[in-house]
């Protein structure tokens, strides 16, 4: 594959939203999360993910290892609308999104989009050739935002991984060539 699923990502980023016929409650900062951020980023996580939220030490842990790859939408007034979480490995040029999520209220305003396209950029500027991510077969909002900017199933299967994360936890596998 070529790099044309980020490039029309990155025209889609472009194209006016539907949603913007009312003013956004307050501009969003999106910048890399810092450490001061944790607290906040627990709340946020809580909030959005609830019972399958990361428990704190491994969001702490993820911090640690994977900051660059770590970005958050930031209102100004102390509270976090969103992020996006990509992980890379060592040993290859594969990488993951491990986390993406906007707070309620916002969304459908191309926030999870452009979360997606500033993470994919940094792992393209970084040298990931591929990137994989997993959803819930059932989280069509979600799997709609992935196929816009390019991904598609994993085969075989239609990328269905039955008890992928243990028992009835089924998930898709999803995947983006960003080879040029
Ligand atoms: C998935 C999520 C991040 C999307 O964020 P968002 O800011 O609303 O996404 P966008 O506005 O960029 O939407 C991009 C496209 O995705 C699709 N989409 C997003 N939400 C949708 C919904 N509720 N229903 C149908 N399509 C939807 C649409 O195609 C949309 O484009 P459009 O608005 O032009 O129709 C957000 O709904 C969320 O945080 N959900 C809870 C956490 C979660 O499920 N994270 C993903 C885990 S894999």
């Amino acid at each position: 594959m070529t790099a044309e699923p980020l490039e029309r990502a990155q025209t889609l980023h472009t194209r006016p939203r539907a949603a913007a016929s009312f003013p956004d409650p307050r501009p969003l900062e999106l910048r890399p999360v810092r450490e001061s951020d944790l607290p906040e980023l627990r709340r946020l996580d809580q909030e959005v993910f609830q019972q399958v939220a990361y428990p704190p030490f491994l969001l702490r842990q993820l911090y640690d290892l994977y900051a660059e790859h770590f970005l958050v939408l930031d209102d100004g007034a102390g509270r976090l609308r969103g992020y996006v979480l990509a992980a890379t490995t060592a040993y290859s040029r594969a990488g993951w999104i491990l986390g993406l999520c906007v707070t309620e209220e916002r969304r459908r305003r191309g926030l999870g989009t452009e979360l997606m396209l500033a993470a994919l950029d940094r792992l393209h500027g970084c040298g990931t050739e591929q990137v994989r991510l997993t959803v819930e077969p059932g989280n069509h909002a979600a799997i709609l935002l992935y196929r816009s900017l390019g991904f598609v199933p994993e085969q075989p299967h239609g990328g269905l991984r039955p008890d992928y994360f243990g028992p009835g936890e089924d998930r898709q596998v999803m995947r983006l060539d960003l080879r040029r």
